[in-house]
């Protein structure tokens, strides 16, 4: 089972991805959290990613795609994926859908979680002030990181309800996170 859990800045991917995991033994792949660590670690990737993400730009594509490709590589067993944040952009969704072609793989369920802008911004603030993360540190960079979302993002919405009509979910995520998981789970038993 491979999943894609979409959605602006703060909306809980992260969150409920953790969640899901759990109960269904996927893997996790994350690009935010793949480029942080290499932040932290100081690599060479993570020098090119860290000035776009402190200010809430986008990393360019092929070096997201190129990230992408080569995780999923990493796991030869797994029994499936939940990508939390990729794709993002529409060259890398239909890199996306070639890379999985070429591994017989295939999307079983988008799932869009839709939150407020100011849920957003009072999540995310909130946040900032103990996870450290630079991009959640004041009001403008999470209003940029929203605004690269509508502009560059919520378009692949429309991508995937042309391309995978019946595999594409939209899910309040202004509710209680239990209650967001269970939503979450129920589509996942959909066929
Ligand atoms: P990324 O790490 O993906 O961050 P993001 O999309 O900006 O979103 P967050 O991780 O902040 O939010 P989330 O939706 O995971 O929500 P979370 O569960 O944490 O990307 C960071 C940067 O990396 C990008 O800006 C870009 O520079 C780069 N990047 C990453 N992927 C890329 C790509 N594909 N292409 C190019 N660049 C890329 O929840 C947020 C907060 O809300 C938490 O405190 C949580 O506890 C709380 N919360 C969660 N659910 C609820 C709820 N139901 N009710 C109340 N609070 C809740
Ligand atoms: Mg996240």
């Amino acid at each position: 089972m491979n999943i894609v859990l979409f959605g602006p800045p703060g909306s809980g991917k992260g969150t409920q991805a953790t969640y899901i995991v759990n109960s269904k033994k996927l893997t996790h792949i994350s690009t935010g959290d793949i480029f942080r660590k290499n932040i932290s670690q100081n690599t060479k990737l993570g020098q090119l990613a860290s000035d776009f993400m402190n200010k809430g730009q986008l990393v360019p594509d092929q070096l997201t795609i190129d990230l992408l490709e080569t995780e999923i590589d990493t796991y030869k067993n797994s029994n499936g994926f939940i990508f939390d944040g990729f794709p993002r952009t529409l060259p890398q969704a239909e890199a996306f859908d070639k890379f999985l072609d070429t591994k017989n793989m295939s999307l079983d369920k988008i799932i869009s979680l839709e939150v407020s802008e100011d849920e957003l911004v009072a999540r995310l603030l909130k946040r900032g002030l103990d996870s450290g993360r630079k991009d959640d540190q004041n009001s403008d960079i999470i209003r940029n990181r929203i605004k690269v979302y509508e502009s560059q993002t919520s378009i692949l919405k429309t991508y995937y309800v042309e391309n995978l009509k019946d595999k594409f979910f939209t899910i309040n995520g202004e509710r209680t996170i239990d209650v967001i998981t269970k939503d979450i789970l129920d589509i996942l038993l959909k066929d």
